[in-house]
């Protein structure tokens, strides 16, 4: 099993979004993960999914009322979800010893971090095995992803990745380069700015099965293969079948 640490400076960028959507990539080459929401502040995964709130959450794993395995939600479109409890006064568990029943899990476990750098943040840098760092392609997003970046590396972590999420490849973004310079850490991956995503979270599905040839999704493929060390064609005559697909 592997952890992966969804990160941000700034809140809004696309973690949920980003974390969702590596899943259901991952599943399409054949490979379980299980997305963990540990945004205790602002759980939202249940939202995005339409998990039903009387699910077993986070919470009681860490609190040692269930087994992780009890814990996960599996979703109709074959995602595996541990959610995270909605009520205010759970927003206070204690997330430092999250590791610790992470590793009971298989696959790839994806945690969906709050932003910024508060202590739940680094409890997920604690836990991580390799750590993404999603940003937008906008000076302040970028500001901010440095901070996390630095955080990430004085935690002695060393398999970091930055993703740059909502590229619209016009002049006013910073670019790759520009990005890659300013975090002296690599980009892994560039996700396309895509109306599809509002439109697939709105029906509570991941974009990537909604969407098979949307922009974001061939991009969240092409990561999915690079993690996985596996080949990856994007379907032939993308354009065409965008134009032609009833869902857009
Ligand atoms: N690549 C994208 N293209 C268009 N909209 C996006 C993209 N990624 C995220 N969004 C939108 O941005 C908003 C914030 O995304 P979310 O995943 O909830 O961010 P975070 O978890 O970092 O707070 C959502 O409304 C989502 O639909
Ligand atoms: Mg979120």
């Amino acid at each position: 099993m592997s952890i992966i640490g969804v990160v941000s400076g700034k809140g809004g960028v696309g973690k949920t979004t980003f974390s969702i959507n590596l899943a259901a990539a991952l599943k399409e080459f054949g490979q379980e993960s299980v997305i963990v929401d540990v945004d205790l502040n602002n759980p939202n995964i249940a939202l995005h999914l339409g998990i039903p709130n009387m699910h077993l959450t986070l919470q009681e794993v860490l609190s040692e009322e269930v087994k992780v395995h009890h814990s996960i939600f599996h979703h109709p479109v074959g995602l595996k979800v541990i959610p995270s409890s909605l009520s205010m006064s759970n927003a206070t568990a204690d997330l430092s010893n999250l590791r610790k029943y992470l590793t009971q899990l298989e696959g790839i476990v994806i945690l969906d971090s709050p932003p910024g750098l508060n202590e739940n943040v680094i409890s997920v840098l604690d836990a991580s095995d390799s750590v993404i760092v999603v940003t937008n392609p906008e000076i302040s997003a970028v500001t901010d992803a440095l901070k996390v970046i630095k955080l990430a590396k004085d935690l002695r972590k060393d398999n970091i990745g930055v993703v740059i999420n909502r590229v619209r490849n016009d002049v006013y973004e910073l670019n790759s380069d520009e990005i890659e310079l300013m975090c002296e850490t690599p980009i892994v991956s560039r996700i396309s700015e895509d109306s599809n995503i509002r439109k697939a979270s709105f029906e509570n599905v991941p974009v990537v099965l909604r969407n098979p040839y949307s922009l974001s999704t061939v991009d969240f493929m092409y990561l999915a293969a690079r993690l996985l060390r596996k080949e990856y064609e994007p379907p032939n005559f993308l354009a065409l079948r965008r134009l032609l697909s009833f869902r857009g």
